[in-house]
């Protein structure tokens, strides 16, 4: 199995979550990824939610596995010799520093096309370079504040009617999967040029990019001043700016996330039931959960009539679902055919066999910690599976970096003294 990215050298100075997702996955597929990391220090989450103190968090070992990594002191001139040399041996530069540190150090994207017209170059920043926000340094939730997410997530009424970030990496590892996807098309264009291109992925752009159907709705808003798949609003007294939908779907079909058997204790005794608008769906539907005179009652046998009843047909569902565990429901309903899906917490997916089965979940031996369990690589290609491997320790492979591009031992241990790499 020859893997995709055989052959292709990354230079990783990519750090936290947004760049490792990135150049993680570039690893998964084959690509020899060196991680640049601050002399003693390394990437922040080595050090960050320790679980067992002296050892990597769990942090950083989910995101940086099959890499290599070397420490080395950019700021000093020698240190930028070595990044230099290993720009010049590169095909991908990736990096995700505060806005303007690359390029005060020397490496900006004019600096590095000068270096290797054939390298490209990878850039992830909180926001685009033309943005009022272009020098704001950026973590998770402020991504997800600036790209639509936070303000459209939540609930719409109460004590808890605020803008409220998702569970999901949107600003992070989204940023990161959206830089790939520019990585990979900028290496088949370069099979085309020769020449490498500048990839800059701004987080804000990622977040905003999977808020595409509330940048639909704010349109709809302006145009006819409701927005008729929001329940909530039985008075249509909608404001300016798309408001919070809670769990209603983000369609016209009706969906909600229903209490099951056990909700009292357990805070995902969930289930999620769609309601599709195709008369034949429904009725079919409507049979599992015990309703069928909903299918031919003109109050909810359309799915405009569905519209504007919402509140009555959630609390029908409701009382079927309440009563049964989550798994009975998504067994019998599926069985109808009728789209639906468990709430899954961390601790029931952390056990899951079937996502073992499949790699979707791995166990990884690391060095020191032992086994720690990680999420592989999602897609899943008919010719090649990444095997999973470690992170690398702090520094583990500075000397064998250095020497693949010309360096001796004695030089190694002038930069070691220097300290311009690790002791
Ligand atoms: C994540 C972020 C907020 C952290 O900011 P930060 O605490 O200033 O950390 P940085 O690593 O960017 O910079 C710290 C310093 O380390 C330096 N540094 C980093 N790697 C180095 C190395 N190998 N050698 C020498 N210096 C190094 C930087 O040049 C910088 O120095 P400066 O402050 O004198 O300019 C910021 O990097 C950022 O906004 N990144 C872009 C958006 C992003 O990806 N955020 C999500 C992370 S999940």
């Amino acid at each position: 199995m020859t893997a995709p990215l055989q052959g292709i050298k990354v230079i990783d100075w990519t750090q936290v979550q947004s760049g490792p997702s990135c150049t993680q996955m570039l690893a998964w597929l084959g690509a020899d990824v060196i991680k640049i990391e601050r002399v003693g220090v390394g990437d922040p989450t080595r050090d960050e939610l320790l679980d067992k103190p002296g050892l990597d968090g769990i942090y950083f070992l989910q995101l940086n596995c099959n890499k290599r990594s070397i420490e080395l002191n950019a700021k000093t001139p020698e240190g930028k010799e070595i990044l230099t040399k290993l720009i010049k041996s590169a095909d991908i530069f990736v990096e995700n520093l505060h806005p303007g540190a690359a390029d005060e150090l020397g490496f900006s994207w004019d600096d590095v096309h000068k270096m290797n017209p054939r390298c490209i170059y990878g850039t992830i920043k909180g926001f685009n370079e033309d943005s009022p926000y272009a020098n704001v340094k950026a973590f998770e939730p402020v991504a997800q504040c600036a790209g639509g997410a936070a303000a459209t997530t939540g609930w719409w009424d109460g004590e808890y009617n605020v803008p409220t970030q998702s569970g999901a990496a949107l600003g992070d590892s989204n940023t990161g999967m959206h830089l790939l996807i520019g990585l990979l098309a900028a290496l088949l264009q370069r099979d085309k040029t020769g020449e490498g291109c500048y990839v800059q992925q701004s987080m804000q752009d990622a977040v905003l990019n999977l808020c595409r159907i509330k940048l639909r709705d704010q349109l709809i808003l302006d145009n006819i001043g409701v927005l008729t798949h929001l329940p909530e609003y039985p008075d249509e007294k909608f404001g300016k700016t798309v408001p919070r939908a809670g769990n209603v779907e983000g369609g016209q079909v009706l969906g909600w996330c229903y209490k099951c058997k056990g909700w009292e204790t357990d805070p995902n005794a969930y289930v999620y039931i769609v309601l599709q608008n195709e008369a034949k769906a429904f009725a079919e539907a409507c049979t599992a959960l015990g309703k069928p005179e909903w299918a031919t009652d003109p109050k909810f046998n359309t799915p405009a009539a569905r519209q504007k009843v919402k509140p009555e047909i959630w609390k029908g569902v409701e009382e079927y679902t309440i009563t049964r565990t989550k798994e009975e429901v998504v067994d019998i309903l599926g069985k109808a055919g009728v789209p639906c899906g468990p709430v899954l917490g961390m601790d029931e997916i952390a056990k899951d066999q079937s996502l073992y089965k499949c790699g979707t979940l791995v166990e990884v031996d690391q060095p020191k910690r032992g086994k720690f369990v990680t999420i592989g690589c999602p897609p899943k290609l008919s010719s090649f599976t990444p095997e999973v491997k470690p992170a690398p320790l702090l520094g583990a492979d500075t000397d064998a970096v250095l020497k693949e591009i010309g360096y001796t031992d004695a030089d190694i241990a002038k930069f070691r003294a220097d300290h311009v790499v690790c002791k």
